[in-house]
């Protein structure tokens, strides 16, 4: 771009893919699909993965024009700076580290001219001796007892990336082994009930409770964690916090002023992003004492391929790169809003609600970096299930309704495999016949003359008809251990960082979360004063007016 106050709507790669979406609108995927070297050129191989991007709407030629938007918009450059330390994240005045997270030992990342690897590896070997202590019972609870179940208290990305990668793990037979005899529960939510649920039949005598929290200071979970600390001294004692609770933050004076010894709290910094944190403490501490180190470890591992993967690989066989540069395609130029996550696997069922808040919270944004309105949507409504539960729900809309582009993401070798005797095949296999025949249904479709051969009866065929030319990739993982699990993490980082890099944005702030917080303050206030107080409602709307003297009106609250 020339200036940087230039936006990539005005450069010219732009305006040349604007122009290019009359030519992709003339195609249809039925045709593209038959040019067998344009879908040899859109597979892409590394560490055991294969991409197949050659159900998404775009040909060769637009593949080259999406690279030439990559120069224009300085992918390399920035790219370059991220993994540089360089503040990025130019609103916070922060570095985006996320990578150094998961770097070798002897990996040099600088954040401010200094090495923080050696940081981060000295939190990790903290973690690692701490939770081997708790997993072999060498630290026990106030009563003596060792400590077998752990509660994860957080929200967002103090909750998503750890609570997908601890479901994705459950049934690893590797991570299930080490696991056994132990909990992990997260709590996030600050209803009540979210409480309730996560200490059902658990004993606050075997618990350990992990304070997760960037700031330390998300309402929603210092409350919780002040919840539990009564559930932990009711029962044992006030000084039973030292062996029960324990934290995770980069605040470590708000840490201590809760009352968790600062020996038992695990730092961050504040060059990771609260949805870019499973790989620090965050996740590999409730992890690890799930687990145990050696398997968080090999997550770290497979993210980090993709790090380097991502760092090094020219862009035309770069997998982060070429899935977000399509996903701008799709979003910037072909117009559509949405991209579903649909992952044939139950382990993988955490996995679209986590790139939700990864790309949701750093792509839904209005201006560019330098603060001038876009003329253009960023970002892209993300949702998703396991196949085949939603196939059974939302997949009539992306049939035959709504185009959202999908992600088919299938594993070659099932965590748990079952072939009963008799069956045609094997339970997997069963399941992965659906990932293998659902890109092609979307992408063919179904012809009205199709339907007369069939002797569809006339009337019916409109309603049997399926335009197809819905784009779709398909991403195939050999197995989903703990590394396979990393690599998928780090790909779509990635993948959403290099979306934000295309379209100009500031990919690592969140602005736009604050406005709620504050006006709950106020509700707080309120609601505060009029239970104890009498006060009446004052400062809100007709509508926030009723609906809070409703509330107050007809709720029993305990107060304290
Ligand atoms: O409200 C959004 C947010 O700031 C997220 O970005 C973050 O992941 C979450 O809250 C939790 O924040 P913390 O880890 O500081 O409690």
């Amino acid at each position: 771009m020339a200036s940087s106050t230039a936006l990539t709507s005005d450069t010219e790669a732009w305006k040349d893919l604007k122009g290019h979406v009359e030519d992709i609108k003339k195609t249809h995927l039925r045709d593209l699909m038959s040019d067998a070297n344009r879908c040899q050129s859109m597979m892409m191989e590394f560490d055991g993965l294969l991409l197949d991007y050659s159900r998404q709407r775009a040909t060769v030629e637009t593949m080259d024009k999406l690279l030439n938007l990559a120069k224009a918009a300085q992918l390399t450059e920035k790219i370059s700076r991220m993994f540089n330390g360089e503040h990025i994240n130019s609103t916070e005045n922060r570095s985006v580290l996320h990578v150094a997270l998961r770097a070798p030992k002897d990996a040099v990342i600088k954040a401010d001219g200094k090495n923080v690897v050696p940081e981060v590896w000295n939190v990790l070997d903290k973690i690692k001796e701490f939770s081997e202590k708790i997993r072999s019972g060498s630290w026990v609870g106030a009563t003596g007892k060792p400590l077998k179940d752990v509660i994860a208290i957080g929200i967002g990305g103090s909750f998503l990336g750890p609570l997908f990668v601890h479901t994705a793990l459950q049934t690893d037979p590797e991570a299930l082994e080490s696991a056994k005899g132990r909990q992990l529960r997260f709590l996030a939510n600050i209803d009540p009930v979210d409480v309730a649920r996560n200490i059902i039949g658990l004993n606050p005598e075997t618990t350990l409770v992990v304070v997760v929290s960037k700031t330390f200071t998300t309402a929603e979970t210092m409350l919780n964690a002040r919840t539990l600390r009564e559930w932990i001294t009711a029962a044992l004692g006030a000084s039973a916090v030292a062996k029960h609770m324990v934290a995770v933050s980069t605040n470590l004076a708000l840490v201590e002023k809760f009352g968790i010894d600062p020996n038992n709290a695990f730092a961050f910094w504040d060059w990771v992003g609260g949805r870019y944190s499973v790989c620090s403490a965050v996740g590999v501490l409730p992890l690890s004492l799930q687990y145990g180190f050696s398997v968080v470890e090999k997550f770290l591992k497979g993210a980090s391929s993709i790090d380097q993967h991502f760092q090094s690989t020219p862009f035309e066989k770069n997998i982060p790169v070429l899935l977000g540069l399509l996903s701008v395609w799709n979003v910037s130029f072909l117009g559509y809003p949405a991209r579903a996550i649909l992952p044939y696997s139950q382990a993988l069922e955490k996995f679209a609600p986590h790139i939700q808040q990864v790309s949701m919270e750093s792509n839904g944004k209005g201006v560019s970096i330098d603060g001038l309105p876009l003329p253009f949507e960023t970002g892209e409504i993300d949702f998703g299930e396991p196949g085949t539960n939603g196939q059974h729900s939302f997949y009539q809309l992306i049939h035959q309704g709504r185009v959202i582009p999908c992600d088919f993401i299938g594993i070659v070798k099932s965590q748990q495999p079952v072939y009963l005797k008799g069956e045609v095949v094997s339970n997997h296999d069963e399941l992965m016949s659906n990932f293998f025949a659902q890109p092609d249904a979307l992408a063919y479709g179904k012809t009205p003359e199709q339907l007369q051969k069939e002797n569809v009866s006339e009337f019916l065929i409109p309603h049997k008809t399926f335009s197809g030319n819905r784009p779709s990739l398909s991403l195939l993982l050999p197995e989903l251990t703990a590394y396979n699990v990393g690599q998928l993490l780090a790909i779509y980082e990635h993948r959403v960082a290099v979306q934000g890099f295309v379209w100009g944005i500031n990919s690592f702030d969140q602005w736009g979360v604050e406005l709620g917080k504050v006006l709950a303050t106020q509700v707080r206030k309120q609601l505060h004063s009029s239970r104890t107080q009498g006060t009446a409602l004052e400062g809100f709307n007709y509508s926030t007016t009723t609906l809070l003297k409703r509330y107050l009106e007809t709720s029993s609250e305990p107060q304290m």
